[in-house]
């Protein structure tokens, strides 16, 4: 459905992306990992057509998404940014229904089918009650989905969201993920994220992908991807990996981070002894 060959991405004569590809695999929920400034939301932009490869390709249904307008990308595909912009006094129905955008004809107005896509993206995130309601003035959980409501309204089998859960406090963060697995599981939508937390990412991603230095370093099931070996490359963190115990599930914890010190100690990972007794116990 939506594939990257071979793409090196950059922004003026900076290379941010590198012979990178990667196949998202349709009614999956795929999650970007990767330490800050690696790549995942360049990535993320150009999957969404935002950004245009240097080099390669990126082919949506088989055609290369550059060669296709952005209203016809925009059908099938909604990109929720890291951090998205709303004017001051904007309503939640008014951002909701900038996600029909897409769907508008060149002449004509308001459908009865923009309205009924609005009215359900408001209801699918429990906003109904709060539609008229200035989009600032709303906490940081009914912002964000709000945010997810405008993409849903676009009625796209795809959607990416670049860290839909950052600044949230946990249960918001929970709440956020249970929303977008229903989305998945429920309305068949393909899910494409970016997550910090890697437990959650674990917990809710059918498949994981550890970007590094601009590039896939692996990808596949949390069981493959999560191992400590991956954490150190793409972290530079020690951790030991044991079963979730609620979901069964890779649960990363870290130890320490490797010690960048030049001098004796340099490249020797810090250890302490809490550290080293966790260690003791997982094994
Ligand atoms: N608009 C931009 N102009 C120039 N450099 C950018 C721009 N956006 C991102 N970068 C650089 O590209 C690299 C990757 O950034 P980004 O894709 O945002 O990483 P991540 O989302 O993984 O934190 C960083 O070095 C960042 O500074
Ligand atoms: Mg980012």
């Amino acid at each position: 459905m939506l594939l990257a060959e071979n793409i090196q991405v950059g922004y003026g004569s900076k290379i941010v992306i590198q012979e990178l590809n990667l196949t998202i695999a349709p009614g999956q929920i795929t999650t970007f990992i990767g330490a800050n400034g690696c790549g995942k939301s360049t990535l993320l932009r150009t999957l969404a057509r935002l950004l245009k490869p240097t080099a390669g390709t990126v082919l949506l249904d088989g055609r290369d998404i550059f060669k296709r307008s952005t209203r016809e990308v925009a059908k099938q595909l909604a990109l929720l940014p890291q951090t998205p912009y709303a004017p001051p006094e904007v309503t939640v129905r008014q951002l909701v229904r900038l996600g029909r955008y897409p769907h508008g004809r060149w002449l004509g107005g308001w459908s009865d089918r923009d309205e009924q896509a609005v009215q359900e993206a408001l209801a699918a995130m429990k906003l109904t009650d709060l539609a008229d309601q200035p989009v600032d003035t709303l906490s940081g959980g009914q912002r964000q989905r709000a945010w997810i409501a405008m993409t849903l309204a676009q009625e796209t089998d795809l959607l990416l969201l670049d860290e839909p859960t950052t600044y949230l406090d946990l249960s918001h963060q929970l709440d956020i993920l249970d929303i977008l697995r229903e989305l998945n599981r429920r309305h068949h939508k393909t899910i494409v994220m970016v997550l910090h937390d890697l437990n959650l990412a674990a917990r809710y991603s059918d498949v994981m992908v550890a970007v590094h230095q601009g590039t896939v370093y692996t990808q596949g099931k949390p069981e493959k991807v999560m191992t400590p070996e991956t954490i150190r490359a793409i972290f530079d963190v020690e951790c030991v990996v044991i079963p979730d115990p609620v979901a069964g599930t890779p649960l990363c914890i870290p130890i320490a981070t490797r010690n960048h010190e030049v001098g004796e100690d340099a490249g020797r990972t810090q250890e302490p002894a809490q550290a080293r007794h966790a260690l003791e116990l997982a094994r």
